[in-house]
């Protein structure tokens, strides 16, 4: 087996150690506002492309069969009511949340949906994205509401790829909150590539420092809020470095405009060492999202967060058994065999952009 040096999703598993604002610059004030959802026809057993919802929307490859057949709603996709769409990180599917965000939410009142693209994200987060785009479409033609949208880890990408490259997504999303977003690259996967580790795939190579693909996405204004958005991380995060203090704008999962909550965990509690594998389970990142998920703004002002009064613990979150927690930490491990076995699916280089990606106007300028 390859070197159990996992990545994005649990090299906590290995180390073994957790069992368990700035503003937008003047430079880029908003001018656009987000193009409405028009048109937006569904068609769920076309083996077509989809019509994209938005006029200024890129183009789909996946036919709508496919990504209409990825949706999955507690209730079924013909019974949504106040839904929330979650989206996996690298190497994982909806066991990321069975047991933990999806029980968690739907005690709040959510109809907890998610998306599993092929191949448990491993192939091109480009190819991901449409996932996320076209549920976000899919689900708010369904509800005639804005939804929230969380993701994990590399999940976190591909919905900002998706906000960037389908303006539309940006009416369908209420908000969009990111546990632990690799948003800047993390420089661990050079380790990757460096050596004998270079089994990496296609979206572990975007998501790492220098790719192509994050040079595109911070090109066209996919560094900053396109809807309001929480962005929570930890200093000590094994997978997504560097992580430094709060505000600063180097950090991988930082992100700029002025509807941005990015929350530095260790601010609230100096030193507690939450590794990346934590977050789908502990309780911190939980009542961050929680009260981002009933803030008026949508987003949470990390200075409303020592109200929130959350012990400095590794616990899971009120809500979960030690059974759930057991079970989330499960999938984590899962999703890095994942990773690990990635020699099984060919080694992949960084995906090539999209075409459109080139033609797409830079610095969509928004706050
Ligand atoms: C629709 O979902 C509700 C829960 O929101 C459930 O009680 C009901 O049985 C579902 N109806 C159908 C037809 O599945
Ligand atoms: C989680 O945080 C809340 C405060 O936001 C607190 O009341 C609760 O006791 C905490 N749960 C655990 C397991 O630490």
């Amino acid at each position: 087996m390859a070197p159990l040096h996992l990545f994005f999703t649990a090299c906590s598993v290995v180390l073994g150690a957790q069992a368990l604002t700035v503003s937008s610059s003047a430079a880029r004030r908003h001018a656009e506002l987000a193009p409405r959802v028009t048109g937006c026809a569904i068609n769920p057993t076309s083996t077509s492309v989809p019509t994209p919802c938005g006029t200024s929307d890129v183009a789909y490859d996946v036919p709508e069969k496919d990504l209409y057949d990825n949706i999955f709603c507690a209730n079924g996709v013909d019974n949504i009511s106040n839904p929330i769409l979650l989206v996996p990180g690298i190497g994982a599917g909806g066991d990321t949340y069975t047991n933990g965000y999806q029980k968690l939410l739907t005690n709040l009142g959510y109809d907890v949906c998610y998306v599993s693209p092929p191949r448990y994200m491993l192939d091109d987060e480009q190819d991901n994205a449409q996932y996320v785009a076209y549920a976000l479409n899919m689900i708010y033609s369904k509800t005639n509401a804005a939804l929230p949208v969380l993701g994990y880890s590399g999940g976190n990408a591909a919905i900002q790829w998706a906000l960037t490259f389908w303006p539309s997504t940006r009416t369908s999303a209420k908000q969009f909150i990111a546990l632990a977003g690799p948003f800047q690259g993390t420089i661990i996967g050079k380790v990757y590539e460096a050596g004998q580790l270079d089994t990496t795939t296609g979206s572990i190579r975007q998501l790492t420092t220098g790719s192509k693909f994050l040079a595109a996405l911070k090109s066209k204004g996919g560094d900053y809020n396109w809807v309001p958005t929480t962005s929570i991380y930890s200093h000590t995060d094994d997978v997504l470095q560097p992580e430094p203090g709060p505000n600063d704008p180097s950090a991988v999962s930082f992100v700029g405009g002025s509807r941005t909550g990015n929350v530095f965990i260790q601010q609230f509690c100096p030193g507690l060492p939450v590794l990346h594998s934590g977050f789908p389970f502990l309780n911190f990142s939980y009542q961050v999202t929680s009260l981002a998920l009933s803030s008026s703004a949508k987003f949470v002002d990390p200075k409303d967060v020592p109200a929130l009064n959350i012990p400095c613990n590794l616990d899971g979150a009120t809500g979960l058994s030690t059974g759930d927690v057991a079970k989330v930490f499960a999938s984590t491990v899962a999703a890095a065999s994942r990773v690990a076995d990635t020699v099984l699916y060919g080694r992949l280089s960084e995906p090539d952009l999209k075409s459109y990606v080139a033609s797409y106007p830079d610095n969509a300028v928004h706050d």
